[in-house]
């Protein structure tokens, strides 16, 4: 089954529970090298007129390099039956080992763009803005508790350029 372009007015999905409760892969690359990792915060909405992504990634994490190295980064969305590929993908690192090599997802690089076959839904993004969370920022100092480490999230905004959906 081919992956079919999708109209991000026609999308249906309750953006809490795809992100939140499905969880997504945030994928990048660099050359011939890609990586991605796990995500569960995150938004889909308007900004500049655009339709938009929101994600927010650890300074930490190997898949900043690559979003930092690209203009483009995907979110690929999954049935509950690769929750286990989530899982490991969200736990291990791409700098200890080829997570991706050795899952049991299958790789799609796309132009600059890379994604996973397995994927219900794909969100193509382009890189509008990014900015590194402060505490300076945080109205609610509570949060805080979030940034023991100190590690504020990067908040990289994505115009999503193409929307494609699979029947899996
Ligand atoms: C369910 C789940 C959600 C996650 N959400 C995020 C997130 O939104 N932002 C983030 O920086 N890390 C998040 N992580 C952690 C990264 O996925 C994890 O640190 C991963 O191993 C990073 O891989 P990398 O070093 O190859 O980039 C999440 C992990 C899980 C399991």
């Amino acid at each position: 089954m081919n992956f079919e372009k999708l109209d991000v007015l026609s999308m249906n999905e309750n953006t809490f529970k795809l992100i939140n409760g499905d969880w997504m892969l945030i994928s990048a690359k660099d050359g011939d090298k890609a990586n991605t990792m796990t995500a569960s915060w995150g938004g889909l909405g308007v900004l500049w007129h655009k339709k938009v992504a929101f994600i927010f990634v650890r300074p930490e994490r190997y898949t900043k390099e690559f979003l930092d190295a690209s203009p483009y980064f995907t979110l690929s969305f999954f049935n509950e039956d690769k929750r286990e590929e989530l899982q490991y993908m969200g736990k291990v690192s791409g700098r200890d080992e080829d997570k991706i090599e050795n899952s049991s997802l299958t790789k799609k690089t796309e132009d600059e763009f890379v994604y996973f076959e397995e994927a219900k839904l794909v969100l193509k993004c382009r890189k509008l803005y990014k900015q590194k969370l402060s505490e300076d920022c945080l109205v609610d100092k509570s949060l805080v508790e979030f940034y023991q480490d100190h590690d504020y999230h990067y908040l990289y905004v994505g115009e999503i350029v193409e929307a494609m959906k699979k029947e899996v």
